[in-house]
């Protein structure tokens, strides 16, 4: 028996992550909320011919504590997305508050749960989580995931796009480390499971490097003030809600990348740190999941001269990013 749950069920991501939620027979009651009509995205998606048992609820009454208690999984893709010209930190303003408020839903209901944050901007939204879990005294570095997915996604998509073969993309995986906005987002090419054309330029290589970084503007851009990703996020997110899934269920040896706390694995961390010459707390990077959660965090490997000089650029940014969360909420009174 396994509960997920949705939190900001009913937007552009909740809604077509939910029906992939519902598609996965691993999931055998699926609990939705959101401020606004999930009693209606319930009844649809319940109609479904698939094992999972759906509920919605809304803030009156409890909704929030409801739908948490009995979570094996949660999954939070709520607040605002960015529009034409926003960049994901311009979000925290709003969306800090929304994700600490449901992190304390959490904390108390739920406080054994796997948390999977989608909301932007991640590099921040995963430490407020891991600061109030703290406050709470239920942090476990093993279970709290920061939703990358994405990135993965893209990256092996534009790549299979450059050596003309879309049949190719589900099985090019293509490591990306960091974090998710921008110059954090670092994609080790080098280490693709499908190797890149010896004929690739420079210029080539940094264009291709540019796209997977700033991909989401492609969108944010096209929707012309509609939102960002949310087809392909939800896509991103099942699939890497899939395999928290499946290792739930025992399955040993997968392996997904994700933004976690360094803490959820000191020996792997303390590899990582010294490829990075850096302290972080927070690093995205292929993980290996269990039961448990993390159970390893993997080191970068052998890198590039180029792909060294990224990771230099994104750390300052991103050290920058968990600052912000952690003083959000270690800030408060
Ligand atoms: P949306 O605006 O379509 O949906 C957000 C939903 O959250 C709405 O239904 C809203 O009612 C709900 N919500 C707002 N406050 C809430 C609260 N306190 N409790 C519960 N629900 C609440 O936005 P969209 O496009 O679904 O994006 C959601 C988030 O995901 C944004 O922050 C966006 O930046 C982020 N995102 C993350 C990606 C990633 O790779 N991690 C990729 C794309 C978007």
């Amino acid at each position: 028996m396994v509960k997920a749950v949705v939190l900001g069920a009913a937007g552009g991501i909740g809604q077509p992550l939910a029906l992939l939620l519902k598609a996965n027979p691993l999931v055998t009651e699926l609990g939705l909320y959101d401020i606004v009509n999930t009693p209606g995205v319930a009844a649809d998606l319940s109609h479904i011919a698939t094992p999972a048992k759906v509920e919605g609820y809304l803030p009156p009454d409890d909704g929030l504590k409801k739908v948490l208690t009995g979570a094996d999984v949660v999954v939070i893709p709520a607040g605002v997305p960015r529009k034409p010209g926003m960049t994901r930190d311009d979000l925290f303003k709003i969306n800090a508050g929304i994700v600490r408020d449901l992190a304390t839903g959490i904390a108390t209901a739920a406080p054994k749960a796997f948390v999977l944050v989608i909301s932007n901007p991640v590099n921040s939204t995963v430490p407020i989580v891991a600061e109030v879990f703290k406050k709470h005294n239920v942090f476990d570095p093993k279970r709290l995931f920061g939703v990358t997915t994405l990135d993965v996604v893209r990256a092996s998509t534009f790549v299979s796009e450059i050596l003309n073969d879309l049949g190719l993309s589900k099985d090019i995986v293509v490591p990306v480390v960091g974090g998710h906005s921008g110059v954090t987002i670092v994609p080790l090419l080098s280490q693709s499971s499908h190797t890149l054309p010896s004929s690739l330029s420079t210029a080539q290589y940094d264009t291709l490097v540019n796209r997977i970084q700033f991909g989401g503007d492609e969108v944010v851009k096209a929707k012309d003030g509609a939102g960002s990703a949310t087809l392909s996020m939800a896509y991103a997110g099942a699939e890497f809600a899939g395999k928290i899934l499946r290792a739930l269920k025992g399955e040993k040896g997968i392996i997904a990348p994700s933004y976690v706390s360094l803490l959820a694995d000191t020996e792997g961390a303390a590899v990582l740190t010294k490829e990075l010459g850096e302290t972080v707390q927070f690093f995205s990077t292929p993980i290996e999941l269990g039961t448990e959660g993390v159970v390893k965090i993997n080191p970068l490997g052998k890198i590039t001269e180029a792909e060294q000089t990224l990771i230099k650029a994104a750390i300052p940014e991103l050290l920058k990013n968990i600052q912000t969360g952690v003083e959000f909420i270690a800030g408060a009174k």
